[in-house]
């Protein structure tokens, strides 16, 4: 089992990386040893494939272990089901001798954490992401929270677990779309900081989407890296360094948002914008063709769309401004240099509305 630091100012907790070592969850947070009970937040789906494993893993670790499971689907991220959360973990008498187990994807670990940040005035969670969205990024950082009718994640806090236990085999069972979908945010990652990565991607393609285990531990690897690498630098999101993880997020979010979030998944819809953000990067002369070809490519190969499509500038403007990338009017957006290197830049609306038009 390999073990990754993720090293923050006022504590540290470890990632743990490992394939077919789900049963092993409650040794591992055993060595850790604070809690008494755990008390797993798991949601429909999920929890039919991994529950009894994963409650077995901490009762035979000698915790006292419960379970709950909630819908699986978007919805799930709401007050009203964090209201169903607290109460049933009062109806239990979780006390702060209990801790929370997120056992799903990102919408489990978001609903989970933002309990564990708010039930008692706080108490201690562990991440368990089973989707790759959930492993290479949400998982990581200690963002938590909810949507409201007005939007997505307008509530929340930063709250960073305990330890986050991925085990790559649980990728197996994700719907093939949904993988590849996670994937466009692994090819983030290589185009934003991590050429290497890029580069494994490039030659390694076939391998990653029959979901090789060597490969699988790879892509997980690098990801979390990067991504505890930058949450490092910038755990509050006040520094500018996360600013880069938007990067194909401006063009995504609109996309998302003007399809109300219907018609892409939000990796499809941040390949689009990468795409779109790579394009616009060589057209003001940020970077060489060849470069945006080769990102173009790997998007495609993956089973990414790369198509911009025929949206409205009007429609798309009003979701880019009331958007938090925006300063003074200018949009601040991410730019490509080369594979592994990016750069910020104020940009004017204009430019992209212009190259929506084209
Ligand atoms: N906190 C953060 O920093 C952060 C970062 C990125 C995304 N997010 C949030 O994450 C959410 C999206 O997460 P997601 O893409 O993981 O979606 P999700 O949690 O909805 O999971 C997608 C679907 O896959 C199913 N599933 C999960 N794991 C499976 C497995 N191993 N086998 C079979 N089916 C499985 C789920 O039941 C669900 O139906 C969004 O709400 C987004 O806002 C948060
Ligand atoms: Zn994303």
């Amino acid at each position: 089992m390999e073990k990754i630091l993720v090293r923050l100012k006022s504590e540290s907790y470890p990632i743990f990386l490992t394939r077919e070592g789900l049963e092993d969850i409650g040794s591992v947070l055993r060595r850790m040893d604070r809690l008494e009970r755990v008390t797993v937040i798991t949601d429909s789906e999920v929890g039919k494939k991994y529950l009894e494993i994963v409650e077995k893993g901490f009762r035979v670790a000698g915790y006292q272990v419960d379970s709950l499971v909630i819908p699986a689907g978007e919805e799930s991220k709401s007050l009203e089901q964090v209201t169903k959360i607290y109460d049933r973990l009062l109806e239990l008498g979780v006390n702060r001798k209990g801790g929370l187990a997120a056992l799903g994807g990102g919408v489990v670990g978001d609903v989970t954490g933002f309990v564990a940040a708010t039930y008692l005035r706080g108490i201690d969670y562990i991440q368990i992401p089973t989707t790759v969205i959930a492993q290479v990024d949400s998982a990581i950082g200690g963002k938590t929270g909810v949507n409201l009718p007005q939007g997505k994640n307008l509530v929340g806090s930063f709250w960073h677990p305990r330890m986050v236990f991925c085990d790559v085999e649980v990728l197996k069972t994700l719907e093939q779309k949904e993988f590849v979908a996670g994937l466009a945010e692994v090819i983030k990652y290589g185009i934003i900081m991590d050429e290497k990565l890029f580069l494994y991607l490039e030659s390694n393609l076939d391998r990653v989407l029959r979901k090789e285990e060597e490969a699988l531990l790879y892509i997980v690897r690098r990801s979390t890296c990067d991504k505890a690498m930058v949450v490092e630098e910038d755990e509050r999101e006040q520094t500018g360094k996360r600013t880069i993880l938007n990067f194909g997020h401006t063009i995504g979010h609109a996309l998302e948002a003007s399809s109300r979030y219907r018609e892409y998944r939000h990796g499809e819809a941040v390949a689009i914008g990468m795409v779109f953000a790579a394009r616009l990067s060589e057209k003001l002369g940020y970077c060489k063709g060849p470069t945006v070809e080769r990102i173009v490519s790997l998007i495609q190969r993956a089973g990414l769309p790369t198509q911009v499509p025929p949206l409205n500038e009007e429609d798309l403007f009003p979701i880019i401004l009331v958007d938090k990338k925006v300063t003074a009017g200018r949009i601040n957006f991410v730019i490509v240099e080369e594979i592994g290197k990016v750069r910020l830049e104020k940009i004017e609306p204009r430019l992209i509305g212009e190259n929506f038009r084209k």
